[in-house]
């Protein structure tokens, strides 16, 4: 997507050495836009845990090139065996709860496994990194085109007048590669000439909504209003909200789903409203071996994200203190969804109904391997 009129993704190879890797290191958003190299498996630990690089698919891409730079970390093969296994320990202890990441260190354990020499297994591990975020990008927009539907038919409905949709966090094209989850189907009605509006919860404590998805959205020319994460109910009991859109960072099979803090209390207050509750998701976020979502981990963040809070004051991006010194705080990143409240799956392959059968139905090459761990 666009930045200034300029196309970026969020993750991508240096032009001239194969050596770095850039992002765009989304703490300063959107005060500021600063690209980082990335070189070294610490660099991608640093940028992932510290939140450099956010949302589930971007995670898991930026996990795939740690694994790539742990390959030229090394003089040979035996030293790389080795080497493999503490970085991709390392990689999957920076953030729990995304099932992205590690379904990306497995894929690329398994890629390098399967070539001889250093050489091949540089090459290889390069190779599955890229392709992981190409297809990342195709995957998204395919989300976008089966979501699209969903809005052409509300705003068919309303002759036209502006579909109102809520969303929660970020899950936007820079939460992924390109597109967005959740934000793909907007997208794609905006491009399409959809009169469409954006209600983007702040999404405390770190503000993923009111500073990059208003940021990415302003950026794109989509109407939208920031709001603060409790006023949701209130505008979905006064019509206000045509539909809710959402990203998960887990999906059980089943349909439970795990997103960013403060997810839950709007799908319950989209189900008391009669509020279509959509979760926009790839496959690579859907954990084929979980079955109840209140077992997945839920990540608990440094209490500084919540007694502080960052800005801009004159011209500088400052940290202050919200909270009394003595307080305790605590920050649970994530909650859990039940599949009841939701009101359909839109996937890469189409949209499902939350729930075992309907994520089956769309996977059907998962079906044995949901089958057997039953057993
Ligand atoms: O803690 P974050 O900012 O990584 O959390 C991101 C989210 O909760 C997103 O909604 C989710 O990862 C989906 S991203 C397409």
């Amino acid at each position: 997507m666009k930045i200034n009129g300029q196309s970026y993704h969020s993750i991508w190879l240096h032009p001239t050495d194969k050596n770095i890797v850039q992002i765009i290191d989304q703490r300063f958003l959107p005060h500021q836009l600063v690209i980082k190299d990335l070189k070294t498996v610490n660099d991608a630990c640093f940028a992932i845990k510290e939140m450099l690089v956010r949302g589930a698919p971007l995670i898991g891409a930026t996990a795939a090139y740690g694994m790539y730079f742990a390959s030229l970390e090394v003089n040979s093969v035996n030293e790389l065996e080795t080497y493999l296994i503490e970085a991709n320990e390392k990689l999957y202890a920076t953030r729990p709860t995304a099932i992205n990441l590690q379904w990306a260190l497995q894929r690329q354990l398994k890629a390098i496994g399967a070539v001889s020499s250093l050489e091949e297994k540089r090459g290889t591990a390069l190779q599955t990194a890229q392709d992981i975020c190409k297809e990342d990008i195709e995957i998204c927009k395919n989300i976008g085109l089966h979501g699209l539907p969903l809005i052409e038919e509300v705003s068919r409905q309303k002759q036209g007048e502006p579909v109102n949709i809520l969303t929660h966090c970020n899950a936007g094209w820079i939460a992924t590669v390109d597109w967005g989850t959740a934000t793909s189907p907007i997208y794609q009605a905006h491009n399409k000439g959809i009169a469409v509006h954006v209600w983007v919860d702040e999404t405390r404590p770190r503000n993923q909504g009111a500073k990059i998805t208003a940021w990415e959205l302003g950026e794109h020319g989509i109407p939208h209003t920031v709001i603060v994460d409790n006023a949701g109910g209130h505008l979905m009991q006064h019509g206000m909200v045509d539909m809710c859109i959402v990203g998960t960072d887990r999906t059980t099979y089943t349909g439970d789903v795990a997103n960013k803090i403060g997810t839950y209390l709007k799908a319950l207050a989209a189900k008391d409203n009669n509020v279509p509750f959509y979760v926009a998701l790839p496959s690579t976020t859907i954990d084929w071996e979980l079955q109840d979502g209140l077992t997945i981990p839920i990540e608990q963040r440094d209490s500084k994200e919540v007694t502080h809070i960052q800005g801009l004051s004159n011209k500088e991006i400052t940290k202050v203190q919200l909270t009394p010194a003595k307080s305790k705080a605590a920050n649970y990143a994530f909650d859990v969804t039940p599949a009841r409240l939701i009101t359909a799956l839109i996937t890469e392959k189409g949209i499902c109904e939350s729930s075992e059968a309907g994520i089956l139905n769309l996977f059907p090459e998962k079906k044995q391997q949901v089958y057997e761990q039953g057993i």
